[in-house]
């Protein structure tokens, strides 16, 4: 187990089951992008970790840019705002968009930046997040890629915050009693 802000959680996805569906993720879409110079738009901060193991399992030529939200500040609940903090630099328009999430949990956020990336008039955007907390989506988004189903749990680590503590952690943690 492992304390973060005064709380204790325990392992719910371990590093080898991060590593193996990554991999999957990594390898399906490199077939699906082969000779299309995709670009992936990381969401910042939660989805720097996960996007760069998945962008070393992509064997084909891509290129990576990045935006920051925050929908959540500092709390363990969505706050149902979203307050755009960065805009991607690169170009997009006539571009194949993968766009990627740590978690997709009431869908607020994915649904805001298609909206604003769709805007940008890019040749297409794919979805890619490695949790979803499905039944807690309630925002209508398409998702293309989904690295694990959740329920509705709150998880650390990866990437994810509680506080902004905790992305360090190599695995995804789960509240203990839950
Ligand atoms: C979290 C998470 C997603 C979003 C998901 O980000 O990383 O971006 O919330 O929630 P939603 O589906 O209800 O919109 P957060 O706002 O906590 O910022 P962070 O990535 O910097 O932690
Ligand atoms: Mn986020
Ligand atoms: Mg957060």
């Amino acid at each position: 187990t492992v304390e973060c802000n005064g709380e204790t959680f325990h392992v719910y996805l371990t590093e080898k089951e991060l590593r193996e569906r990554i991999a999957e993720l990594g390898k399906e879409l490199s077939e699906r992008y082969a000779g299309k110079n995709p670009i992936f738009i990381g969401v910042l901060n939660g989805a720097y970790i996960f996007l760069s193991d998945l962008m070393r399992r992509v064997e084909i030529p891509c290129e990576v840019d990045f935006l920051k939200l925050s929908s959540y500040g500092d709390e363990k609940v969505s706050s149902g705002q979203v307050t755009d903090l960065k805009d991607i630099d690169a170009n997009i328009e006539g571009r194949n968009v993968i766009l990627v999430e740590d978690i997709v949990d009431t869908g607020l956020s994915m649904k805001y930046i298609v909206d604003k990336l769709q805007k940008k008039n890019p040749a297409s955007i794919a979805t890619v997040t490695l949790l979803h907390k499905s039944e807690a989506t309630h925002h209508d988004v398409q998702l293309d890629y989904v690295g694990f189903k959740i329920p509705t749990l709150f998880v650390l680590g990866y990437g994810l915050d509680y506080a902004q503590e905790g992305r360090n952690l190599a695995q995804i943690y789960i509240l203990d009693g839950e």
